[in-house]
Order: structure tokens, then sequence, then C-alpha cells
């Protein structure tokens, strides 16, 4: 059959591209998320799909939101790093752009392009976990993507991990995103910069010497040359994301992690660190089977071709890869 268009709109970016039935990315744009405000960030969204309708035939729309989307998979019910509250999407856009329009949430769209093309092709019980300005999560149980009752299955970024902890833009306090997230990593780098400059020389350097200038990338960069303050930085969030995985298994017992979102691209250096602190935290470990840890293989692509793939079809129910 013909092509979809998927929409990946994170915290800090807007990213359409246009998908066939086989998962490959044909064509893509990319706008900035305009922070605030939710009618500029529609308009953004509309204006991606037209360039990429100008050059293909397009029949449907998805889009994978940063947020909680409701049941009838319309409605962005609360999105805790963007403004979005009770905001209908598929209504708003179907309307500018004259077209079909599903609305999923960003890390269901991951989880599900990559358990039908890519790191996750083999399984059929895996749990996506995307890192980046939050945490998001995408759960496959028996080859199909469990919504839960109201739809906001897999809100596992705001799941409890330090009582009373840090303040979440979701209200509460603690969450898992506050420690695990792309977000963290950064927080983590600007402290010690600010702290112990000594030993975040190398983030330093690279910053122009101001703390608050420190980016994620810039983590990744030093991290990947060995330098010790940018290595401690993963340290830090390596272990929170395993400690995460490990409740998670208790949960939902499933045979593989996918890593994803922005900080994933790290690679090996977020992967090992996530591995070692889930493996050495499941319970009845040395007892049982232990679920595989990978990288998503779509990387930055994942979120667009699991939106455009779910917006093909109703029937997001069929089992990966059949
Ligand atoms: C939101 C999720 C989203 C995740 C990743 C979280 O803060 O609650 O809905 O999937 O961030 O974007
Ligand atoms: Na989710
Ligand atoms: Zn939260």
């Amino acid at each position: 059959s013909g092509l979809t268009v998927g929409v990946d709109v994170g915290g800090t970016k807007i990213a359409a591209g246009v998908v066939d039935d086989d998962g490959k990315l044909i064509a893509s744009t990319r706008r900035e998320t305009p922070a605030t405000d939710t009618h500029l960030v529609l308009e953004g969204i509309a204006d991606a799909v037209r360039e990429l309708g100008s050059h293909h035939q397009i029949e449907a729309v998805g889009i994978g939101a940063a947020g909680f989307v409701d049941a009838g998979r319309a409605t962005v019910l609360f999105a805790p790093n963007l403004a979005w509250r009770d905001e209908d999407l598929k209504a708003e856009l179907s309307s500018r752009l004259d077209l079909p329009v599903v609305v999923e949430n960003d890390a269901n769209a991951v989880a599900w392009a990559e358990s039908r093309f890519g790191a996750g092709r083999d399984h059929d019980d895996l749990v996506a976990i995307t890192i980046g300005t939050g945490i998001g999560g995408g759960i496959i149980s028996s080859g199909r993507l469990l919504r839960g009752g109201y739809g906001v299955a897999a809100e596992i970024g705001h799941i409890t991990m330090v009582p009373y902890g840090r303040r979440c833009g979701c209200g509460l306090q603690g969450c898992w995103e506050q420690y695990g997230s792309g977000r963290a990593l950064v927080t983590e780098a600007r402290e010690i910069a600010r702290h112990s400059p000594a030993f975040a020389a190398g983030l330093l350097a690279m910053a122009g010497g101001d703390p608050e200038a420190i980016t994620g990338e810039m983590v990744t960069a030093c991290a990947q040359q060995g330098d010790v303050g940018g290595l401690h930085c993963f340290d830090e969030i390596g272990r929170w994301i395993g400690l995460g995985l490990a409740q998670l298994a208790a949960v939902l017992d499933p045979t593989l992690f996918v890593l994803g979102g922005g900080v994933s691209a790290a690679g090996d250096l977020l992967r090992e660190r996530v591995e070692a602190m889930f493996r050495g935290n499941l319970t009845g470990r040395g007892h049982r089977p232990v679920a595989e840890v990978r990288l998503a293989e779509l990387g930055w692509e994942s979120g667009m071709v699991g939106a455009a793939d779910l917006a093909r079809t109703n029937d997001d129910t069929s089992v990966p890869g059949s």
C-alpha cells in the first residue's frame, strides 16, 4: 500500500518523515519545537507535513507526541515537558491537513517501530525506553502494544525512584526522569562544573568555561574521549536507568529492553552502564533468564517510523514481524 507520514514531537524538535509500509524512511524534515506556544507547535507540525506532501502522495499522518495520549488516539491529555493540556491534536491537524490523523505517545511509537523493523524484530515481549528531555516507555507484550485502560500505559518516566526527591514537570517529586534523562545528564554535568571545576575541566573547556553552556552533546563528546567528568555523568544516569529497568523486569518480564531517544546516540557508553546496573539489581538474579539490553536500531528515525506505521491501520495488535 501507500505512504504515510510520521511526526515525532519532542521537547526540542519536530521531526517528520515519509515512510513506506516496510518501515523505510523515504524523506524527512525538521523544525524546532516552539517551547510554550501550542498554536505554533500545531503550525510547525502542519507545515512540516505539507512540505513532505508537496513531493509525495500521503495517505495518513501519525503523530508521536511526548505526552499522555487518550485511548481514542486523538487528544494529548497532558505533557509534563510541553505546554499541551487536553489538546485535541487529531481534530486540529486533520482539519488543517485534510488527511486522516492518528495520535500516539512518542515512546509507544518507538517501541512499535523497533519491534517491527528494528532491534526487537526477533522478540515478542519488549520494553522500549526513550532517554531524551524526559524518559518515555513503550511496552510490547505478546506482540501487542500495551495501551492500558485509558491509553496512558507505560508512563514509566514518572515512577517514583526517590521519595520526596527532585521536582518533576508532572507535578510529583522524585520521578525516574529527573534522574535518568538527558536533562538529568546535563544537570549533573553543570553541577560538577560549578562545584568541582577541576574534575569537570574537560566539560568546561568544551563549553567555553560557562557551566550553564554545557549541553548533552558536549557531555557525550567528552565521555567518548574518555574524559573523567563526562564519564561520571554517564555513570550517574546509567545507574538510575539500570535500576529502573530492574523494577520494570519485575513487573513485565520482557526478553528485551531497547534504549532509544537522543541520549542513546552515546551508544555502548550508555548501554553497558545500564546493563550492568540492571543485572545487578534484577530480582532472582543467578536463578533466572536475563533480558537483553540493546540500543534502538532505527536511531532518531524510530519515532517517525513508528508513528507512520501506526497511522497506516487501526490494527496495532498484529504480531511484530508478521
Ligand atoms: C512523558 C511521556 C513521554 C516521555 C518522552 C515523559 O515526560 O510523560 O509521555 O513519552 O516524556 O518524551
Ligand atoms: Na508510552
Ligand atoms: Zn514526573
